[in-house]
């Protein structure tokens, strides 16, 4: 693949961007990970036409398994993980449990990409900007079992914030085709592009890493999947479950103490107990990796 990446030096360096002072092309692990302020993890494997998810999984914890080691190993403590090659919440605990020298905390995957899908169909519905809507929130897997809630979203109609189901008055909307649009939007943009979502994935790293670095806008919360040690969901600890966040001084705070309705709960759950397989299997596989 060093060819290939020779290709997206020569990207880079054609983009001109003005804040980009050096680019390392490497297949080294200990030059790839050595002192990083961030690692952005995309390389992974895709699951092929008849591949079972299990060894979608198994190959992928191969893969997380020496990235984490090698974060351990040639990585500043204070490093922020952000991992998105998929199954991302998998692979980010894989990576974590390989890291034990680097604080959980760090380590976070990618739902950001679904929050913004959220926003952007709310958006859509009313005929306003994604940027009038805010507070929508991604729950679990980043799978088709993750749960889009608006529940505690608010959009911004003539300059006053008004609840979404409030403004938009179509329950069964919001409780059927909104969240199977956005659980399904990845499938829907491979369908269409025959690629997966490139773009769209990475604009939402950007937000990703761009609010650790800065923080939260204040009365606001986005969505990140992280290493859950203690919530007021039921969610159980040490699942990387995705939860709304608060962040400031490059440190995240679960949202919690949000209203759940049984409706919410129920779909909680499930996401909940599709992260606990998919951390049993990983787990196995780890310990005969
Ligand atoms: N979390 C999200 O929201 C989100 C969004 C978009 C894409 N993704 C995922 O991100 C990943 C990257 O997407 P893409 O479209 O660039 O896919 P891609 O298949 O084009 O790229 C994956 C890359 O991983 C590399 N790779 C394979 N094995 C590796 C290994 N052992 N070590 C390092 N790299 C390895 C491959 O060479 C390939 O270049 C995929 O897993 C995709 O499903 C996640």
């Amino acid at each position: 693949m060093m060819g290939v990446l020779d290709g997206v030096l020569m990207e880079l360096q054609d983009c001109a961007l003005p804040l980009l002072k050096d680019v390392t092309t490497t297949d080294k692990e200990e030059i790839a990970f050595k002192d990083l302020d961030v690692a952005i993890l995309v390389g992974s494997m895709p699951r092929r036409d008849g591949m079972e998810r299990k060894d979608l999984l198994k190959a992928n914890v191969k893969i997380f398994k020496c990235q984490g080691a090698a974060l351990d190993k040639y990585t500043k403590k204070s490093v922020k993980v952000i991992v998105v090659g998929n199954p991302t919440n998998t692979n980010c605990l894989t990576a974590s449990k390989m890291a034990p020298s680097i604080p959980k905390k760090n380590f976070s995957c990618l739902t950001r990409l679904d929050h913004n899908r959220a926003k952007a169909q709310i958006a859509l519905k009313l005929g306003v900007t994604s940027d009038d809507v805010k507070n929508v929130i991604i729950w679990g897997n980043h799978s088709s079992t993750q749960y889009p809630d608006v529940n505690h979203a608010k959009v911004k109609l003539q300059g006053k914030e008004v609840g979404v189901y409030e403004a938009l008055k179509d329950d069964s909307w919001l409780k059927g085709e909104f969240i199977t649009t956005v659980q399904q939007r990845g499938a829907a943009v491979i369908k269409a592009r025959k690629l997966s979502s490139a773009m769209s994935a990475t604009k939402a790293i950007c937000d990703h890493v761009r609010d650790i670095w800065f923080g939260t806008p204040e009365g606001e919360f986005v969505s990140t999947g992280i290493i859950s040690d203690g919530n007021s969901y039921g969610i159980p600890d040490d699942l990387l479950y995705s939860f709304p966040v608060t962040i400031k001084d490059k440190t995240w705070k679960v949202v919690d103490g949000l209203p759940i309705n049984d409706f919410s709960s129920e779909k909680m759950d499930l996401t909940a107990k599709e992260l606990a397989e998919e951390k049993e299997t990983a787990l196995e596989f780890l310990a005969s990796a």
